[in-house]
C-alpha cells in the first residue's frame, strides 16, 4: 500500500484541531499532498484536492475521505495549473460546497531527469509553467478567500491570544532543497523551486499585514516518491539510506506533521521561512 494511503496517526495533535476548517491543495493526488491533506482531514479539516488526472483525483479524495468519519473531501480533476480560469473554477466550487478556504497548499509540479541539453525550450519552459506560474495561478485564485480568512482568525495582537476560532489564512508553497546546491539533470526543477521560495518570500511580506502566513516545505528523500522512484536507482537505494545522517529516508507523515506544525496555532508567527525536512540530507550533500 502506498504511504500515502497509510492512516494518519499522532498522539501529539487534539482530532479536532482543523474543525471546521477547509485545505484547498494543487497537486493532491500525489504521494506527498494527500500525506498532508488526509493529515488535516484527519484533524478535522474538510478538503478540495485538484489534479490533471480525473480519475485518480476522484480516487484519492474518496480515500482520503475515509481518514475521518463524516470529513467532506472534493477531488477536482481535469484541473491544469497553468490555466488560471481552471484553478477559478475549482476554487469556486470548493467554496460553494466547502464553504471557504483558510489553507491552501501549493503543491503541482513537474519533474523528469534531462541534461541541459537534451531539455528543448519548450520542455524547460513546461516545467517552469507547471511549478512557478502553477504556483501563482494557485495562490492568485485563493487569495480572496486566504484574505478573508486570515481576518476571521487574526490573534488579538494586544494581548497575544490566540483567536478562539482557530487559524486561517494560511499557505505552504511545497518545494525542494536540489537548488540549494545544485543537481545534474535537474535545472530545470532546479530554476523552478528556486522560483516558488521567492514567491513565498514575497507573499509572506506583501500578506503579513493582512494576517497571511506563507511558507516553504521542502522534503527531502521520502520513500515511496514519484520523485526518488525517478532520481534513485533500486540498486543504489541500500547504500544511499545508510549514508543518511538518520540512517532512514523520510515518511510522507515526516512532511503531514510539518504541514499541521504550521497550519496550527504552534506556527503563529512562522512565516517567510523554509522549512527543510530531510534528516540533514542536503547539509551532508553539501559537506556539513
Ligand atoms: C526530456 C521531456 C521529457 C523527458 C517531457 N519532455 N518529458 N524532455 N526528457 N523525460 C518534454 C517534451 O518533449 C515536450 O517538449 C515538453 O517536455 C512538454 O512535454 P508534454 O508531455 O507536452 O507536457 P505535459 O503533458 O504538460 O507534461 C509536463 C511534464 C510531465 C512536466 C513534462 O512530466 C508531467 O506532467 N509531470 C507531472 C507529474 C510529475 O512529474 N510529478 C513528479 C513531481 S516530483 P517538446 O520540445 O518535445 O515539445 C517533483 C519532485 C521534485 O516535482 C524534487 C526532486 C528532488
Amino acid at each position: 500500500m502506498p504511504l500515502s494511503q497509510v492512516e494518519y496517526m499522532s498522539d501529539v495533535w487534539k482530532d479536532d484541531l482543523f474543525a471546521n476548517k477547509v485545505v484547498f491543495c494543487t497537486g493532491g493526488a500525489g504521494t506527498i499532498c494527500s500525506a498532508q491533506v488526509r493529515a488535516l482531514v484527519h484533524l478535522g479539516a474538510n478538503a478540495c484536492i485538484v489534479g490533471r488526472n480525473v480519475e485518480r483525483t476522484e480516487k484519492v479524495a474518496q480515500d482520503i475521505a475515509t481518514a475521518r468519519k463524516g470529513a467532506k473531501v472534493i477531488g477536482v480533476g481535469a484541473v491544469d495549473v497553468r490555466k488560471l480560469d481552471n484553478l477559478k473554477d475549482a476554487v469556486d466550487r470548493c467554496v460553494r460546497e466547502l464553504g471557504g478556504i483558510d489553507f491552501v497548499i501549493a503543491g503541482a509540479a513537474g519533474n523528469f531527469l534531462a541534461s541541459i541539453e537534451q531539455l528543448s525550450v519548450n520542455a524547460f519552459k513546461s516545467v517552469m509553467d507547471i511549478d512557478i506560474l502553477g504556483s501563482y495561478n494557485t495562490l492568485k485564485a485563493t487569495l480572496p478567500y486566504l484574505t478573508e480568512s486570515a481576518a476571521k482568525h487574526r490573534m488579538d495582537s494586544e494581548t497575544l491570544k490566540p483567536s478562539p476560532a482557530g487559524t486561517g489564512g494560511r499557505i505552504i508553497f511545497v518545494s525542494a532543497t536540489i537548488h540549494y546546491r545544485g543537481m545534474p539533470f535537474q535545472s530545470h526543477v532546479s530554476v523552478a523551486k528556486a522560483g516558488i521560495d521567492a514567491l513565498s518570500h514575497s507573499v509572506a511580506i506583501e500578506y503579513g499585514p493582512r494576517g497571511v502566513t506563507s511558507n516553504i516545505i521542502s522534503p527531502g528523500p521520502v520513500a515511496q516518491t514519484e520523485g526518488m522512484d525517478r532520481l534513485l536507482p533500486s540498486d543504489a537505494k541500500a547504500a544511499y539510506i545508510k549514508a543518511q545522517p538518520l540512517g532512514r529516508l523520510g515518511h510522507v507523515r515526516d512532511i503531514a506533521d510539518a504541514t499541521v506544525y504550521l497550519f496550527s496555532d504552534t506556527g503563529s508567527y512562522v512565516t517567510g521561512q523554509v522549512l527543510v525536512v530531510d534528516g540533514a540530507n542536503w547539509r551532508m550533500s553539501a559537506g556539513g
